[in-house]
């Protein structure tokens, strides 16, 4: 993993949105891999911006979100599909039928999941997922004891009984390359555990350890809990430029 220590959390934003866009620009049709959350929100502003002020062209982009509710549809305000239409898609020129999220609506769950797993080997693969973490160590919703091998399936949420859709650990592990943001003092635990602690089912993303490209995008107060951080920042620092080139950061 490469742990990026960032000055503030608006750097961490503003760099993520960067390695997207380059990412984009260098490969138009590139698949990318969204999640949702707080953490998100204000790298998709960034993005709308670029598409706004320079000319980012999504036009031949496809997108798989990580997760969605179960029972709600893509208009309703708890929809993970209404998050990112309000955030990202209705402010870019994504074209509508290369957007994928989970239909939480879906008939038959299962056959929903096979199908969305089916719809990603078929675009090829993702070749950038964006990710958070949640204070437990989750990403997507795959909740701690996830299993590592998992694939897109539903998943019940515990306290609230609510029933969602969601990549599998091992269906994150696939995509390219990972890009990890996380801020603030709530994810300092966390963020070392996934960075530092064993890799255990009981931190899901502890299993990124495995993932071959994987970027860490922290601020100051994220990275606090990091025994290695004075390691990463000097790594960091005496990177060289055509890495810093390659992976825009
Ligand atoms: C949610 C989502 C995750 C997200 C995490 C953190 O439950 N399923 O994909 O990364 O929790 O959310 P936030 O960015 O709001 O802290």
């Amino acid at each position: 993993m490469e742990i990026v220590v960032l000055p503030s959390t608006r750097d961490v934003h503003a760099t993520a949105a960067r390695i997207v866009a380059a990412q984009v620009r260098a490969r138009p049709a590139t698949v990318l891999g969204l999640a949702t959350g707080v953490t998100q929100q204000s790298v998709y502003e960034e993005l709308v911006r670029l598409h706004r002020d320079d000319g980012l062209d999504f036009s031949a982009v496809t997108t798989f979100n990580l997760d969605e509710f179960i029972g709600v549809g893509r208009g309703h305000p708890d929809a993970l599909h209404h998050y990112m239409t309000e955030h990202f898609f209705r402010h870019v020129n994504l074209q509508a039928d290369h957007i994928h999220i989970p239909d939480g609506l879906a008939a038959d769950i299962d056959r929903e999941c096979r199908d969305y797993e089916a719809a990603i080997q078929t675009a090829g693969g993702i070749d950038l997922q964006l990710l958070g973490i949640g204070e437990d160590g989750h990403i997507g919703f795959n909740e701690p004891t996830s299993s590592l091998g998992s694939r897109t399936r539903m998943k019940t949420l515990v306290p609230g009984d609510r029933h969602v859709i969601t990549m599998g650990i091992a269906t994150i592990l696939q995509a390219r390359r990972c890009v990890m943001l996380a801020w603030g003092e709530r994810k300092q635990a966390a963020v070392a555990r996934m960075v530092e602690g064993p890799l255990t089912s009981m931190v899901p993303a502890s299993a990124l350890q495995l993932h071959p490209r994987v970027t860490v995008l922290v601020d100051e107060l994220a990275a606090a809990g990091l025994k290695l951080v004075d390691y990463y920042r000097e790594v960091h620092r005496n990177k060289p430029a055509w890495q810093r080139e390659r992976d825009g950061v």
